[in-house]
């Protein structure tokens, strides 16, 4: 597919071998060479890349009616994920979101947070079994252990501890084969009996045989504490036909809030950790703030509001390694954005939170580690859009007060006992497979706080 080129943008991003293999340098490259518009072709597909806030908003906000998933990320997504909220459209998107958004309201993720803070001290009782023993912790799968279960537990009432290393496993290798199916389009379907396509249909069978499993015991024991998003979803009822969601649905959605609900937020834990051992000063100010607001005390969601850097350390952490770093979307009626540029209908368009993240126009120092960027002060002027961790408009995040309660108290919890380092020399990578993981795993010495 081509898009017709704009007269304002340049083509500079055609090199296909280079998006394939370092698509974080060369969409950074396209920022500084082509100016806010450029023109991108992936194999197989090709579009606009917006990196003007002012853009951002445009797509997202302003013409969210014009636009819809129907793009090939999304279409590699669906292999995985069904038609739930992440990747349905439409009439029917906002029929399901409808239903989903009263799980996500404020006062019930605080709920939550006791429960988040519990299954935390769990980790904490691992990494300090580690740290006697001197060993070396993979900080990237012990996030997505610890998000994994907190997902499951609070919104699914599912224990998944037994099943965690391998849904781990499956989730790693489900996301770079759906990688390798939106850069390589000409992969046989699915449908084929090929080795490769066996391995990923048996991934994708054992995380919907445990999905299938919670929805099962979910529904023989409704009372059963916890998973109150499980049986809001279960009985759920259309305004129209008074029908329940049929076992499908209630699986693409279920299934979608279990990946989308985990994976996001381990990387950016993840991330976190590591910014803080490359940043002492940041690290000091991090423990100064949880030693005067906790002390010795387990924190609450009552603490969120009271621990200004710890959520500056997160939110910093989601500019330069955004999880979602990528979104795509399709042109379904032309888009008019101003002084020339119109977006042909039927092309792509897409938007990079990583690069806009760094745009030097609005972030000075873009590669620095700055929490204090995000103060009140330093953060006037700025547009909205310059920052778009959770994306925009109607298609925002869901999950993003869930998401940033979840990573304040489990940080908290953390950080007030241990100390985070690299291996000498070890400098993480990033790799952007649908999302932003540390390349390889993280591991990480945590050493216990002397007041701990
Ligand atoms: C740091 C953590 C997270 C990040 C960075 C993140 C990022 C995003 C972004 C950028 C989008 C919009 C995608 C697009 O416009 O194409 C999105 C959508 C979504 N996220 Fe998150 N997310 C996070 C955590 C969560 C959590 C914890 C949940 C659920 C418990 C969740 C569930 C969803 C759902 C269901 C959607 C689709 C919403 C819709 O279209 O109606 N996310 N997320």
């Amino acid at each position: 597919m081509h898009a017709p080129q704009l007269p304002g943008s340049v083509p500079i991003l055609k090199n296909l071998y280079a998006m394939r293999t370092q698509p974080l340098a060369t969409l950074s490259r396209g920022l500084r060479e082509c100016g806010d518009v450029a023109y991108v072709e992936f194999p197989g597909h090709a579009g606009h890349m917006l990196f003007h806030p002012d853009h951002v908003r445009a797509i997202l906000v302003d013409n969210a009616k014009r636009i819809s998933k129907s793009t090939p990320g999304f279409a590699a997504l669906r292999l995985l994920l069904g038609n739930g909220l992440v990747t349905s459209d439409g009439a029917f998107w906002l029929r399901q979101r409808r239903i989903a958004q009263p799980a996500f309201h404020r006062a019930k993720i605080y709920a939550l947070g006791a429960r988040m803070v519990e299954l935390t001290e769990r980790t904490a009782d691992e990494w300090r079994r580690a740290a006697e023993s001197n060993s070396t912790i993979d900080v990237a799968d012990s996030m997505m252990h610890l998000t994994l279960r907190i997902v499951s537990d609070t919104m699914l009432a599912l224990d998944i501890d037994k099943d965690a290393a391998e849904v781990g496993r499956s989730i790693t290798f489900l996301l770079h084969e759906l990688n390798e199916r939106i850069v390589r389009p000409f992969l046989p379907p699915l449908s084929w009996p090929t080795p490769r396509n066996q391995r990923f249909n048996a991934a994708r069978d054992h995380l919907q045989a445990i999905i299938a499993k919670a929805i099962r015991d979910k529904r023989a024991n409704p009372d059963s504490k916890g998973g109150d998003f499980l049986r809001m979803l279960i009985d759920a009822r259309d305004e129209e036909t008074g029908e329940a969601m049929d076992d499908k649905q209630l699986l693409d959605e279920v299934g979608t809030i279990f990946a989308a609900g985990h994976e996001t937020t381990a990387n950016l834990l993840a991330w976190a950790w590591s910014w803080l051992a490359r940043f002492p000063a940041a690290r000091r100010a991090l423990q100064r703030e949880l030693d005067e607001v906790l002390g010795d005390r387990a924190a609450t969601a009552d603490d969120y509001p009271k621990l200004p850097y710890t959520r500056m350390v997160l939110s910093e952490t989601l500019r330069l390694c955004p999880p979602a770093w990528f979104i795509s979307r399709r042109v379904e009626q032309s888009i008019d954005l101003g002084e020339g540029l119109v977006l042909p209908e039927k092309s792509l368009v897409f938007v990079s939170p990583y690069v806009t993240h760094r745009h030097p126009r609005y972030w000075p120092d873009p590669e620095g580690f700055d929490p204090e960027r995000f103060t009140e002060a330093r953060s006037e002027g700025r547009p909205t859009f310059a920052y778009f961790p959770f994306g925009g408009g109607p298609r925002k995040c869901i999950g993003d007060t869930f998401a940033l309660v979840e990573a304040t108290l489990i940080l908290a919890t953390l950080a007030r006992r241990f100390e985070p380092s690299l291996p000498v020399g070890a400098v993480p990578v990033p790799e952007p497979v649908i999302t932003l993981r540390p390349r390889g795993g993280l591991p990480m010495v945590m050493r216990q706080r002397a007041s701990s």
